[in-house]
C-alpha cells in the first residue's frame, strides 16, 4: 500500500529522483533490479547489489538508532538505585538491559551494510553522530520513569513498528523483537503511572508535572515536519520510512490523548482538540528551536551524556581487550596460518 503512494509521489514527481545519473550498463541493470525489487515491496539483504546512497541512508538511521538506545539507558539507569520498592527495580533493571539489547542488534545490523561497531562508536564520542534528542533531558522524580515509559517508549513504538516492514532485511528483523519489547516498557510505564495516580495528592502532583514536561519533547522527537526533513522523500521511496514525521506524530496524539484521560492527566497544550473534518486533533506548536538547539549539542544534558558513554566506553577497554586475546587463542592454528 505505501509502496503504491510512493510509486505515484514518484509518477508526479514529488518524490526524491532515483540516483541513476552516470550509471555503467551492468550498475543500471543492477539498479534497475533493485528499484523493481523496492516497487515490489521486497527484501534487500546485505549480499544484494544496493545504491550507495541506500547504503549510507542505512548506515546512518541505524547507527543513530543505535546509539539512542545506548544513550537511552542513562536517564533512567538514574533511578534503578532510588527505585521505590524490589518490584519497581526489577522492572526497570530488566527495562534498561533491554534497552542496551536494542542497541546491540541495531549496532549487528549497521555492520551487515560494512561499517565497523568501533567506527560507529567513534562517531558517537566525537559527537558527529546523532542521537534521539530526547534523552537530553533530565530525570527529576521517579514520576519520570514512568512518563518515558508511557510517552517517550510510546512514541518509540509508533515509530519503530513500521520499521519491521523496513526495505533492508536485517534492520526489519531487528525490528521485531525491539518493538515486542517497547511495548512491555509502554505498559510498565502506564500502569507505574495509574499506580501513582491512585496515590496521593503529591504523587497525583508529580505524575502532572512530569507529563508537562516530557510531553513537548516527545511531539519534537518524530524529527522535523515533513517540509523541513530532508531525508523523508527519499526513506519513503525506499521503503525504509513508512510514514512521514507529521504522519507519525498525528498518530501518536490521537492514540495518546484517551490514555492520558483515563490517566486522569492533563496534556499541556491548550489548542490540543478533536477535529471533527480532519477525523484527527490538532495540536498546538512544537518549538522547533529548543529542538535544533538539543540535536546541535546544547541541550540540558547532552554533554554529560556524552561523557557518560566516553567513560563506560574507556572502563570496558580490558573487556575488549581481554576478548581480543581470548579469541586469539582459541583461533585454530590453520585459520592462523591461513
Ligand atoms: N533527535 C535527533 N536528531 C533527529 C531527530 C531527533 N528526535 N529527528 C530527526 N533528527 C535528525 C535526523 O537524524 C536528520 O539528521 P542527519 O540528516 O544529519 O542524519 C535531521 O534531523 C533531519 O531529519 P529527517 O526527518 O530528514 O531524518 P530521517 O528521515 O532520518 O528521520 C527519524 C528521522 C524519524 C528519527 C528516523 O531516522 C527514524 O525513524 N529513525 C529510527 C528510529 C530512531 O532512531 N528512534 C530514536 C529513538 S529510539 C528510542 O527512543 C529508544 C527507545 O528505547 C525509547
Amino acid at each position: 500500500m505505501y509502496t503504491q503512494a510512493m510509486d505515484t509521489m514518484a509518477k508526479e514527481g514529488k518524490g526524491a529522483p532515483r540516483a541513476v545519473a552516470a550509471l555503467s550498463a551492468e550498475d543500471a541493470q543492477r539498479q534497475a533490479r533493485f528499484d523493481e525489487r523496492i516497487d515490489a515491496d521486497g527484501r534487500i539483504e546485505p549480499r544484494d547489489w544496493m545504491p550507495e546512497a541506500y547504503r549510507k541512508t542505512l548506515v546512518r538511521q541505524i547507527s543513530q538508532h543505535a546509539h539512542s538506545e545506548i544513550v537511552g539507558m542513562l536517564p533512567e539507569g538514574n533511578w534503578i538505585s532510588r527505585a521505590p520498592s524490589l518490584k519497581r527495580k526489577a522492572i526497570l533493571l530488566a527495562k534498561v538491559q533491554d534497552e542496551g539489547g536494542h542497541g546491540l542488534y541495531l549496532y549487528s545490523a549497521a555492520e551487515t551494510l560494512g561499517t565497523s561497531r568501533a567506527q560507529m562508536l567513534d562517531d558517537l564520542h566525537s559527537g558527529k553522530a546523532k542521537y534521539s534528542s530526547i534523552f537530553n533531558y533530565p530525570t527529576l522524580t521517579w514520576a519520570d520513569v514512568g512518563v518515558i515509559g508511557w510517552l517517550v517508549d510510546g512514541a518509540a513504538i509508533m515509530n519503530q513498528v513500521p520499521i519491521c516492514r523496513c526495505s533492508y532485511g536485517p534492520y526489519a528483523r531487528a525490528m521485531v523483537r525491539v518493538c515486542k519489547e517497547e511495548s512491555f516498557h509502554q505498559r510498565q510505564g502506564y500502569e507505574g503511572l495509574m499506580v501513582l495516580m491512585k496515590g496521593t495528592q503529591a504523587q497525583r502532583d508529580m505524575v502532572q508535572d512530569a507529563v508537562n514536561r516530557w510531553w513537548w519533547k516527545c511531539l519534537a522527537m518524530f524529527g522535523p515536519p515533513d517540509a523541513d526533513s530532508p531525508n523523508s522523500a527519499q526513506g519513503m521511496r525506499w521503503g525504509i520510512k513508512r510514514f512521514t514525521n507529521d504522519e507519525l506524530r498525528q498518530k501518536f496524539v490521537d492514540a495518546t490523548v484517551p490514555q492520558a484521560r483515563l490517566l486522569g492527566v492533563t496534556l499541556p497544550d491548550p489548542d490540543l482538540k478533536w477535529n471533527e473534518a480532519r477525523g484527527h486533533h490538532d495540536y498546538g506548536a512544537i518549538d522547533w528551536s529548543e529542538f535544533w538547539q538539543v540535536v546541535n549539542g546544547h541541550g540540558p544534558c547532552n554533554r554529560e551524556r556524552l561523557a557518560a558513554r566516553v567513560k563506560a566506553h574507556d572502563d570496558g577497554a580490558w573487556v575488549r581487550e581481554a576478548a581480543a586475546a581470548h579469541a586469539a587463542k582459541h583461533t585454530p592454528v590453520e585459520a592462523k596460518a591461513a
